[in-house]
């Protein structure tokens, strides 16, 4: 064997890295949970990127290059971080992950990924039950939303489109109903559908962010007028800006009424269904035909990974293959280990592995722990808020998504100044948080993301921002 695959395969150097790298993370995530460093370290791109092109430790330890890695990425586990909504991994994932990786069970078919086509089916299973779909629910597993988003589209038109969609192609009239406030990846799902412009309808939200549900049938009527097929309606559950729920019951029954599909984009807050205290914000999702949840955001999964599933399990089989539709009925299951017949995907990694050594250590009520409480601490920060008068809040949370702005003291426009914190908080590093636009006005935007993050970060957070924007103000 040549000398560099030598190398390479040998077993010996791959326990000896993997101790040292264990050893490295641990340390990691001692150090990182106590908030004493920074969130990141940030860097301009371009300053990132000629860090790299030149990178040249002169070795070729590879210990030594993922220890760079982490020193130059940005730290999730942080009590401090509180941006995007992407999860502090359990660490035990990150076990399974790797053996996924080396193992590189390819998914497309049952025989390239025995266990975990079998771990996804009672994975979707397990969800399925707790959506209220009972035994004929059924689904996939996808890597990300917005991959699960098309997905459901698709298999509403494959259902609700008539025709024979997969052969002739789109007829030209197709819509679907989306609220005003859904994630760009609704949008996008439907351009590369083809639905175009025309075929995007958004429902209005109220003052909370919430979709107008007493709107739904005089747009559907002008839709019909104007000679369009609408297919379908999304929700949001929650939404992403805001983390608003969308009133499920109302959606689910004007679907019911008019045989329309029923999306529920839960990638964010689906996992409340897990929690007993606020399982109650999804109450309607039974009516769902399809849903989504990220399991790399509220449950504490590494991305990527997200579960699709269908309240029809024919539905589930007809995205890609409407003939399948055909020969299925409703109980039969037919070659429910293929999984590459389902999914977007050909290749696919062993997502079922990461979220289920997670459930066999700590069972589901895990999830229930953790959901309740990111929402309970998202509650209290907008407390914090309310009580200082310098703050605004946007709007009532119902997750763990709270926006918020402070009040420009003088001409200084709030949105200009508002902007102006989030930037100098990026580049500081203490805290990453990030910003949205909501009515044209910019605000503030924390997640709490990580079981971490103490009641004591919030105050923090706050005397920063006020003494950051005592800083534009004296400019
Ligand atoms: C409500 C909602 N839907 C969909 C998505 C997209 O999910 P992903 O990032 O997994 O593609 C997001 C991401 O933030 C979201 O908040």
């Amino acid at each position: 064997m040549k000398n560099k695959l030598k190398a390479a395969y040998n077993p010996d150097a791959f326990r000896e890295n993997g101790h040292r790298m264990i050893d490295l993370l641990v340390d990691y995530l001692e150090e990182v949970r106590h908030g004493t460093q920074k969130v990141m370290d940030w860097k301009e791109p371009d300053e990132q990127y000629e860090f790299w092109k030149n990178y040249n430790p002169g070795h070729n330890d590879p210990v030594a290059f993922l220890k760079d890695v982490i020193e130059k990425s940005i730290h999730i586990h942080n009590p401090r971080y509180m941006g995007h909504q992407v999860s502090a991994p359990a660490p035990v994932t990150a076990l399974a992950d790797m053996v996924s990786a080396l193992l590189n069970n390819g998914m497309a078919i049952y025989e390239m990924g025995p266990v975990s086509s079998a771990l996804e089916k009672w994975i979707i299973g397990q969800f399925a039950g707790r959506l209220g779909f009972g035994k004929n629910g059924d689904g996939l597993l996808t890597s990300g939303g917005t991959l699960g988003m098309l997905t459901a589209l698709l298999a509403a038109r494959q259902v609700k489109g008539g025709g024979n969609i997969w052969e002739e192609g789109n007829p030209g009239n197709l819509a679907v109903l989306i609220p005003e406030e859904s994630h760009y990846s609704v949008e996008r799902a439907a351009r590369i559908m083809g639905f175009g412009s025309k075929g995007i309808i958004k429902i209005p939200a109220d003052e909370n962010y919430r979709m107008q549900t007493s709107v739904l049938e005089s747009y559907l009527d002008k839709a019909h007028k104007e000679g369009k097929k609408v297919i379908a309606v999304t929700a949001n559950a929650c939404s992403t800006a805001t983390g608003t729920y969308d009133n499920l019951n109302e959606i689910g029954s004007f679907c019911r009424k008019h045989d329309l599909w029923f999306h529920v984009d839960g990638a964010h807050g689906g996992a409340a269904i897990f929690s007993e205290k606020y399982k109650h914000l999804l109450d309607g999702i039974h009516l769902a035909d399809s849903v989504t949840i990220d399991l790399h955001k509220m449950l504490m999964t590494p991305a990527l990974a997200t579960a699709l599933i269908f309240r029809n399990k024919s539905d589930s089989y007809a995205t890609f293959n409407q003939q399948a539709r055909y020969l299925l009925n409703e109980t039969s299951e037919e070659q429910w280990y293929d999984y590459a017949k389902r999914t977007m995907e050909c290749t696919k990694v062993m997502i079922s592995v990461k979220f289920y050594a997670l459930v066999h250590t700590y069972d589901f009520e895990i999830f229930d722990q953790n959901v309740t409480t990111l929402y309970d601490l998202a509650k209290t920060f907008a407390e914090t808020v309310k009580n200082r008068p310098a703050f605004e809040l946007a709007v009532e949370p119902e997750s763990n998504i709270v926006c918020f702005r402070i009040l420009a003291e003088n001409e200084m426009k709030n949105n200009k100044l508002n902007s102006a914190i989030r930037q100098r908080l990026l580049e500081e590093g203490d805290f990453y948080i990030v910003q949205t636009v909501l009515k044209g006005e910019v605000f503030l935007r924390v997640t709490i993301m990580n079981p971490l993050t103490e009641e004591r970060y919030f105050k923090e957070l706050l005397d920063k921002i006020e003494m950051v924007a005592k800083t534009f103000e004296l400019t």
